[in-house]
């Protein structure tokens, strides 16, 4: 960051790495746009980026946040701001693709034990959003899906693989 806005409060800072999303190009407005040395942006659509995070990991970030947000709010899911009532299931297909560990994280985003940077604390976030992710995903993924947030996960490969889904996911409201 090389310049903050007066709105901004303290959430940003002059020297902070950050990441975030920004319209690469936007006829309409000229000050809109991403391929250039400096991007003139909304200052909430951007993260601050923990220590931990190199700006390459930070970098493939956004887009993969933003369309998971975007399929969580096209679905209509609750959010952890306005949580479930009670507890529901939220089938990932693809629960070990890049986008399944993120949609996971969202699905779970107040549990504390999963891999959010370090800079968001449990406490940020007011509420579960009540949603429990399960997975399909090849059995060698079966760890990595469960680090990441499903309750259970199921090989996409096995001919039942449907069947044992609605087997043990009698409250499965979304996929
Ligand atoms: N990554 C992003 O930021 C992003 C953003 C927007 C849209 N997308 C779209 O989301 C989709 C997934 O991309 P990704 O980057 O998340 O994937 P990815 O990380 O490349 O996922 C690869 C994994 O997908 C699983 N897979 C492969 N073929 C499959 C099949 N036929 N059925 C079920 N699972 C299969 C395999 O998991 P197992 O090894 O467990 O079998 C494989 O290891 C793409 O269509 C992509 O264009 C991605």
């Amino acid at each position: 960051v090389v310049a903050v806005g007066s709105d901004m409060g303290d959430k940003l800072a002059v020297g902070d790495r950050v990441c975030g999303a920004a319209l690469g190009m936007n006829k309409y407005n000229k000050e809109a746009g991403a391929f250039a040395t400096h991007v003139l942006t909304e200052g909430d659509v951007f993260l601050r980026l923990p220590d931990s995070m190199s700006t390459v990991q930070g970098a493939s970030l956004p887009a993969g946040l933003c369309t998971m947000g975007l399929a969580l709010r096209k679905l209509g899911l609750p959010t952890p701001e306005q949580p479930a009532d009670k507890p529901f299931k939220v089938l990932v297909y693809g629960g070990s693709t890049a986008s399944g560990t993120l949609v996971m994280q969202l699905l779970r985003l107040s549990v504390h034990t999963l891999k959010f940077p370090s800079s968001l604390r449990a406490t940020d976030v007011p509420d579960r959003s009540n949603l429990i992710p399960i997975a399909t995903c090849s059995p060698r993924n079966f760890d990595l899906v469960t680090d990441y947030g499903a309750e259970i996960a199921f090989d996409y490969r096995t001919p039942t693989c449907a069947e044992d889904i609605v087997s043990v996911s009698s409250l499965l409201s979304h996929a």
